[in-house]
């Protein structure tokens, strides 16, 4: 099966190693948009083009399953692009709302782009999720994702920097943090650092669940 993985640079690689340690077996293609990085801080509109750009070159290779790892494209684009291309499968990466309100944590923060957190979808998950006496805060954390982009393959003092920056007004001690974007699943040891006793959740292992099932499927 040809199975294709897009992200907005390298954050989608975390998804991409996910679903390839549940199918070791299937073919395999991921497109590493960087030079429209960051997806997190462009309109709907320009979102629009540049995924469907990528859709295009995935159907020309011939992608039986493309999967959106990048949790801002999934929550702006994903309902356009089925609606564009009704005979693909899609598969996109969700911020795990769902997984970290359905535990007994009292206080959850959500690390996301500005564009995931102002979506509708995020906001339906909430609403859909969020149970009684339990408090998520939405922190949208612009410019992290570039900053990772740029800098995670060297030194990642710049990328310290931003999350010091982000972080100074964010809840102390949260209970569960759900890294909202693909990039962040990349430095869990630096977010880690500031809240040492919180336990940290990303959508991966979902999204890689999900693509199994269509397998099967098909
Ligand atoms: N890695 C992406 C996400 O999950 C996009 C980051 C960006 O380009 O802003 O949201």
């Amino acid at each position: 099966m040809k199975i294709s993985v897009f992200d907005s640079g390298i954050g989608g690689t975390t998804v991409l190693a996910e679903i390839k340690k549940l199918l070791p077996n299937e073919e395999y293609r991921y497109i590493a948009d960087s030079k429209n990085c960051p997806y997190g801080e462009k309109s709907d509109q320009e979102l629009n083009q540049i995924v469907t750009k990528n859709v295009e070159k995935l159907k020309k290779w011939g992608a039986q399953i493309i999967v959106i790892a990048c949790n801002t494209a999934t929550t702006r684009c994903i309902s356009y692009l089925r609606q564009k291309y009704p005979e693909l499968t899609f598969v996109g990466t969700e911020p795990a709302i769902k997984l970290a309100a359905n535990t007994d944590a009292k206080n959850i923060l959500v690390l996301a782009t500005p564009g995931t957190i102002a979506s509708e979808r995020t906001k339906s998950l909430l609403k859909e999720n969020q149970k009684t006496g339990q408090n998520i805060t939405l922190l949208a954390c612009p410019g992290l994702a570039d900053t990772i982009e740029k800098h995670y393959q060297g030194d990642h003092t710049p990328i310290r920097t931003k999350l010091a920056e982000l972080l100074a007004n964010a809840p102390k001690t949260p209970d569960i943090i759900v890294l909202g974007c693909t990039h962040y699943s990349l430095i869990k040891e630096e977010i880690q650092d500031f809240f040492p006793s919180t336990k940290l959740i990303d959508g991966n292992l979902g999204v890689a669940h999900q693509v199994q099932a269509q397998l099967h499927q098909s």
